[in-house]
């Protein structure tokens, strides 16, 4: 690494700002960067944070701020629940739904506002305190909305939400309005909230914490940087996630390039977006090699990814390509089933999280991803974020191995035929 200090970087125009600095996107429209100042070496990094993990001190036992030194320079208070530290885990039945031997599934679900959005929003409102908001904003599906209502509140910060009136599920909107974020349904979709936020945000003065401000993607790098600290530094031959508005995606690119940069790994896993079919823009213009952008009108049941316009449309291009990765689509029936799949092991996730094991197999059956490689999915978000789709699922629609609830009268007799013979 340059003996450079830390700094922001527009990736349009390339202006250059400090980085205390309270805006979130460039005076230019483009988006904006962190770049990491003067680092320690793979090695001794490496050290640091396994001795962290050990004391399991670090940011209060945070799994994000134990990687502090990747995330965001200066000294202060940190907002921090603490989040991350969550679990990778290997099931048979989900090896022998994608034909793949050696798969882990990282569940982000387990965060403390149940989806990977914390670990993005700690940094941000982290920062947004230290650069003097007076409020912070976002456009939401409906697990940024949550995550963010949970950090503003901890952090004594007004918010406004802004989510697609009749297109977040429940939970969702229930813990928006439980931590306490001023919520509005707004008559549009996604892509709509997301313009309308920018917008407001500009002209009122207020931080917007959507996946555009940079500081959210230096806390959602974590997830990698966490997963290969579990696997020893030795990354996976894949990652895969699901994409939606792509902050993932290009925060996934960035932890990469910057972690093979440093040297705490030696080889770059390959990168699998994996998209909706209802709302494809990025698979759409990765089969044109990324020639072309595309917008469409999304819908899908994966309420989470349902996003037409994604706006870190061209940080997710450099991270495909960084990495050699694909973009793949499964639809809405591949999606449900995959996440039965998952939800019978015990695990649970809701359907957008499921687009990552339903790509997984794809990808398998398609050759794309050998038989012995190992892969990593990505579960991003917990399984009652969403309990309408599982109520849909089991009861009113009764798809294959769905397992309704029966009612029975108050009596033993009732009971014994519900036994396995
Ligand atoms: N999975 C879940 C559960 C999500 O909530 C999201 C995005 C994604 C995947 C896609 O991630 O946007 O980084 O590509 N949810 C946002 C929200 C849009 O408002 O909660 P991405």
């Amino acid at each position: 690494m340059s003996a450079s200090r830390a700094c922001l970087t527009c990736a349009s125009c390339g202006r250059v700002l400090p980085v205390r600095a309270p805006d979130t996107s460039c005076a230019c429209g483009g988006l904006l960067e962190a770049q990491l100042g003067q680092q320690l070496g793979g090695r001794a990094l490496r050290a640091r944070f396994d001795a962290r993990l050990a004391r399991d001190d670090a940011g209060q036992g945070s799994g994000v701020w134990r990687f502090r030194e990747l995330l965001l320079p200066g000294r202060g208070a940190l907002v921090s629940h603490p989040e991350g530290n969550t679990a990778l885990y290997r099931r048979a039945a989900l090896e022998r739904f994608t034909g793949l031997a050696d798969l882990r599934l990282k569940h982000e679900g387990e965060n403390p506002t149940g989806s990977f959005k914390d670990r993005g929003m700690t940094v941000a409102v982290t920062q947004a305190l230290r650069a003097g908001a007076r409020a912070v904003a976002c456009a939401s599906t409906g697990n940024t909305s949550a995550s963010m209502a949970a950090y503003a509140a901890q952090a004594g910060l007004p918010a406004l939400v802004f989510v697609p009136a009749g297109k977040v599920a429940a939970g969702k909107l229930a813990q928006a309005l439980a931590y306490g974020a001023r919520t509005l349904l707004v008559r549009g979709d996604f892509d709509a909230c997301l313009r309308l936020v920018r917008e407001a945000s500009a002209a009122l003065g207020i931080t917007l914490l959507n996946s555009i401000n940079p500081w959210r993607l230096e806390g959602q790098k974590t997830i990698v940087l966490e997963l290969l600290q579990q696997s020893r530094w030795q990354a996976p031959d894949w990652i895969v996630v699901p994409a939606g508005n792509l902050g993932n995606t290009a925060a996934f690119g960035k932890a990469l390039r910057e972690a093979r940069e440093l040297g705490l790994i030696d080889r770059l896993p390959r990168l699998a977006a994996i998209q909706a079919a209802g709302a494809n823009p990025f698979y759409r213009s990765f089969k044109t090699g990324f020639r072309r952008r595309f917008e469409v009108q999304a819908e899908t049941v994966a309420t989470a990814i349902r996003i037409g316009d994604p706006a870190s449309f061209e940080r997710g291009v450099r991270a495909i390509r960084e990495t050699r990765g694909v973009v793949a689509q499964v639809s809405d029936a591949e999606i449900l089933a995959a996440k039965a799949i998952v939800d019978g092991t015990g695990i649970g996730c809701e359907p957008a999280s499921a687009a990552s094991v339903a790509g997984a197999r794809q990808l398998r059956r398609a050759g794309v991803i050998g038989a012995r490689e190992s892969v990593v999915c990505i579960l991003t978000g917990h399984v009652l974020k969403d309990a309408e789709s599982v109520m849909d699922y089991h009861v009113a629609r009764r798809r294959r191995g769905s397992n309704p609830p029966v009612e029975i009268d108050a009596r033993v007799a009732s009971v014994a035929r519900f036994l396995p013979r």
